[in-house]
C-alpha cells in the first residue's frame, strides 16, 4: 500500500531515432522517450536533504548542504540530482527536508539519456513539492543548464525536452533552434526498436563530446565571417562545398558535412515514417551511421560492429548507433518474428569481434516525465 507521505515520480530514458549531434547546431532531431528510467521517491525526514541510489545509478548516499551547492567531484552521478536541487536553491525556493531515493532500470551512462532522466525526475519533483509553478519547458531548459553549467557537459536540449515531452507511441520532431515541435506517430507496423547497448565505459565528461561541440562553435565562427547564419543547420548540402576553401581543414570539413546531411536526413525519416516507407527509413539509419562513423568520428569500433553486423541478419531494417556516441548504444528496427534470432546472432558476432557481452532491451515511445 501506498504510503501517504511518500511521494513518487517517474521520467523515462530516450532514444534518438535520427538527428545525432545536431541539437547544439540547432539541427531537427527525431527522439522518443522510452519505457525504461528513473524512479524517485521523496520522503519528508524532519531533518535535512538527503539524496541516495540504488540499483543502475552508482550506489551514494549524499547528505545535501543547502548553504553549499556546488558540485562533488567530476563524473559523479550525484551532481545531477546536486545541481537541479541548487537551480532551486538559487530560486530561493526552501528546500525540503527529505531523503531522495533514486532507483531505475535505465542503464546510466549508455546513451540512453540517463543523466536527462535524473535531472527532469528531480525537477518535475521539486516544482511539485515546491509548488514553485514552473511549466514543462521551464524545468526542461533548467535541466540543460544543470548540465551545462554545474556538470560541464555542453549538450544541446534534445535528451531533456524527449524526458520531459515524451509521448507514448509518439516521436517528436524538435527544431533545436526555436524548440518549435510536433508529435510524429510512431508506427513501425509488425517491427520494434531493439537497442543493444555496447556495454563499453564511457563518461560524456571524460569523451570527445566537448571537443566536437567546439568544433562546430569554430565552424559557425568561420562561415557566420562571411555570410549571416542563426545556426549551422541553416546550410543546405548543397552550399557546403563553397565553404571548402575558406574552412580549409579536411577534419572540420567533414563535421560540417555531417551535421548539414544529417539535418536533412530527420526530415527524410520524418516523411518516410509517415508514409510507412519503412525500407527507407532503414536506408537512413544506415547512412546515418556512416556519416557519424566516417565525418563525425563519434562511433568506435563496438558500435560500428554492433550496426555492420545487424544490417546482414536477416528481418533488420536498419541500425545505426544513437545518442551521444563513443560508445553506449545502438537500434536496430527490427521484424518481431525474428527478435530472437537476431539478439543471438548479434550477440555472437560482437563478443567475437569485441570480447563484450552486449545486453539488449526493447523499447517503445513512453511518455515523459511525471508524478506517478
Ligand atoms: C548527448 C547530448 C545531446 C545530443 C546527443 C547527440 O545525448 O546530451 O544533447 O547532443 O548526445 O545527438
Amino acid at each position: 500500500m501506498k504510503r501517504p507521505d511518500v511521494f513518487d515520480y517517474f521520467a523515462p530514458g530516450r532514444v534518438n531515432l535520427i538527428g545525432e549531434h545536431i541539437d547544439y547546431c540547432g539541427g531537427y532531431v527525431l527522439p522518443f522517450a522510452i519505457n525504461l528510467g528513473t524512479y524517485l521517491s521523496i520522503k519528508p525526514n524532519g531533518g535535512s536533504c538527503h539524496v541516495f541510489a540504488t540499483d543502475n545509478y552508482e550506489p551514494h548516499e549524499v547528505k545535501v548542504d543547502v548553504n553549499n551547492l556546488t558540485p562533488l567531484q567530476k563524473g559523479l552521478w550525484v551532481n545531477y540530482p546536486l545541481g537541479i536541487i541548487a537551480r532551486f536553491a538559487e530560486k530561493e525556493f526552501r528546500l525540503p527536508a527529505c531523503d531522495f531515493y533514486y532507483y531505475g532500470n535505465l542503464p546510466s551512462g549508455a546513451g540512453l539519456s540517463s543523466s536527462a532522466s535524473v535531472e527532469l525526475v528531480t525537477a518535475v519533483a521539486l516544482n511539485d513539492l515546491l509548488h514553485s509553478g514552473m511549466d514543462l519547458l521551464d524545468l526542461v531548459k533548467m535541466a540543460k543548464d544543470c548540465e551545462n553549467n554545474f556538470v560541464g557537459v555542453n549538450c544541446g536540449i534534445m535528451d531533456q525536452f524527449a524526458v520531459g515531452f515524451g509521448k507514448k507511441n509518439n516521436s517528436i520532431l524538435l527544431n533545436c533552434n526555436t524548440l518549435d515541435y510536433s508529435y510524429a506517430d510512431f508506427n513501425l507496423g509488425d517491427n520494434v526498436v531493439v537497442v543493444v547497448n555496447t556495454n563499453k565505459v564511457r563518461k560524456l565528461t571524460d569523451s570527445k563530446y566537448n571537443e566536437r561541440f567546439n568544433q562546430c562553435l569554430e565552424l559557425k565562427k568561420i562561415i557566420g565571417g562571411v555570410r549571416e547564419i542563426d545556426c549551422l543547420c541553416d546550410l543546405k548540402s548543397e552550399e557546403i562545398g563553397e565553404y571548402r576553401t575558406l574552412i580549409n581543414d579536411d577534419v572540420l570539413f567533414r563535421r560540417l558535412r555531417h551535421v548539414v546531411t544529417e539535418n536533412e536526413r530527420v526530415f527524410q525519416t520524418y516523411h518516410a515514417l509517415k508514409d510507412n516507407n519503412l525500407q527507407e527509413v532503414g536506408k537512413l539509419l544506415v547512412e546515418a551511421h556512416a556519416s557519424i562513423r566516417d565525418d563525425y568520428e563519434a562511433t568506435g569500433i563496438e558500435l560500428d560492429t554492433i550496426v555492420e553486423s545487424a544490417v546482414e541478419i536477416d528481418g533488420v531494417i536498419g541500425a545505426r548507433m544513437t545518442g551521444g556516441g563513443f560508445g553506449g548504444c545502438a537500434l536496430a528496427i527490427v521484424n518481431e518474428d525474428k527478435v530472437e534470432d537476431f539478439m543471438g546472432r548479434l550477440a555472437e558476432r560482437y563478443t567475437q569481434k569485441t570480447g563484450l557481452v552486449p545486453s539488449f532491451y526493447l523499447v517503445k515511445p513512453a511518455d515523459g516525465a511525471k508524478k506517478i
